[in-house]
Formats: C-alpha cells, structure tokens, sequence
C-alpha cells in the first residue's frame, strides 16, 4: 500500500530533523580565552568571532570571567584560540600547559619581550598580529601523529614528550613562522648548556623528549 503523500511529507521532514539534530550535536564548541584590561574571559563559541572582536564574542559566545589568582593547570585535548596583548597574561595562561591545536592572536601594538613560552604536546599553531602589523595569519605543524601520539599526562612536565618553545619576539617580526625540532633529548639541560632558559627548566627525567624551537 502506498501512504498518502501527507505521510511521506511528514517523514521526510521528520528526518530532516533528526539529521539536523545529529549535525548540530556533531558540532563541539571551541574554546577561546581573551584578556582585556586585567579581565580574563573564558569562552565556549559555536561560532567561528574575527580575532579581537571582544564585544562579539562576548554576544556570540558563553562566557565566563576568571581571575588570575584562581588560574589552574589545565589541558587542553582539542583547540584553543587565545586573544593577548602582552606576554605576561599569555605566560600566566599558557607556560607548561598541555595544548595539542592553538591559535594565538596579537590584540595589541605592544612589543613582547625575549621570552619563552613553553607548551606540552603542541600540534598545530596558527598565529595572527594583524593587529601589530598588516600580515596573514601564519601556521605552523609542528607534528602529526595519530598511533604514536605520545600519552602526555596534563599537567606539568615530566610526563610530556613534545615540549615546544615559543619565542614571545616573533610577534614584534614580520618574517614567517619557523621552527625547528630535536629528537631523542634526553636531559634538556645537558643537551642545551647555553640555552639558559633552561636553568629554570623543571624537566629533571632522564626520559626522551622532542624539543621544538618555534621563532
Ligand atoms: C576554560 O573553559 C574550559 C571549558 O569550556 C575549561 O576546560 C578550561 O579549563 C577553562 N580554562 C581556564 C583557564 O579556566
Ligand atoms: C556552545 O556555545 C554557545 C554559544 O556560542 C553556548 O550557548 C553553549 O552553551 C555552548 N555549549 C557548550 C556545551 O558549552
Ligand atoms: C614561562 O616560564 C619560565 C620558567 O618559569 C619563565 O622563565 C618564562 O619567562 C615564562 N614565559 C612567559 C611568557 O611568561
Ligand atoms: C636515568 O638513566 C639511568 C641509566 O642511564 C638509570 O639508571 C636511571 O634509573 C634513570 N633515571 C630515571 C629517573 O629515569
């Protein structure tokens, strides 16, 4: 028997419900953190907001205002966009974080300073300082790995294999993004002994790392 025409209108709609339903589910926010004037917002967007548009993402995005002083160690598994405009706020979020996809954003004209950052399990990093200097926006892969991503744990570092270092002075540069990486470092201090950065370093395992260099 052939269901009335009405039926089958029914159905299709019914369906497309279901599919719109299964899309919008199959679509995961995305996280990004913003400092404005000593207010730091944590965010949840569904929608992709332009870079440094404060008042749009505090419209299109769930946002949440957290203080300093109450900032802990976190872990990132997927990816995060970070609007700063000076060195220390991004060291206070980010230095011996656990990030595997990251876009930084330069919301400001500010000249950063011969600085390091240090990042566990670092993928994919895009950056953007339009805002310093007319460029596009420029992406690094630092590395790409499905099976043999390594199992870091989240926080600190003695379980991170992949530790990235982040030059803060190539915001102030026009050159492109470079990078270059080490394997099979087994003490970071002993392997870089005029890299005094790493006086301060809390790696102390005897383990292997992959050291990348991002400038
Ligand atoms: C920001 O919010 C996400 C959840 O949306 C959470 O996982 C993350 O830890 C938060 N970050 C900070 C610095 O509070
Ligand atoms: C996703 O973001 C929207 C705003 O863009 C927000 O209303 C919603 O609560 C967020 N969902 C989750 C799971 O955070
Ligand atoms: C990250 O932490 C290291 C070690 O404490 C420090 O030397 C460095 O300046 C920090 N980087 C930033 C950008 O705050
Ligand atoms: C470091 O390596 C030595 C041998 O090279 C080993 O005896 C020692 O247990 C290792 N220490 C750690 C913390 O893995």
């Amino acid at each position: 028997m052939v269901p009335p025409s009405g039926h089958r209108l029914l159905l299709a709609s019914a369906l497309g419900i279901l599919a719109f339903h299964c899309f919008s589910r199959g679509q995961k926010n995305s996280t990004l953190i913003f400092m404005k004037e000593n207010t730091i917002r944590n965010c949840s967007c569904s929608a992709d907001v332009q870079d440094c548009d404060y008042s749009l993402a505090n419209l299109l995005c769930s946002c949440q205002t957290i203080l300093p002083l109450a900032l802990e160690q976190t872990s990132y598994s997927d990816h995060l966009t970070i609007w700063f405009t000076d060195a220390w706020a991004l060291g206070l979020l980010l230095n011996f974080t656990l990030v595997r996809d990251l876009k930084l954003s330069l919301c400001g004209t500010s000249t950063l300073p011969t600085e390091y950052l240090a990042i566990c399990g670092l993928k994919r990093l895009r950056v953007n300082t339009e805002a310093r200097h007319p460029s596009p926006e420029q992406s690094l892969l630092i590395y790409s790995g499905g099976e043999s991503e390594p199992r870091e744990q989240p926080v600190w570092f003695p379980g991170c294999m992949y530790v990235s270092f982040l030059d803060m002075t190539l915001f102030n540069r026009k050159s492109s993004l470079k990078a270059y990486s080490i394997e099979n470092v087994a003490s970071i201090a002993n392997n870089f002994p005029y890299f005094s950065y790493f006086e301060t370093f809390p790696i102390l395992s005897n383990k292997s790392y992959v050291v990348t260099f991002i400038y």
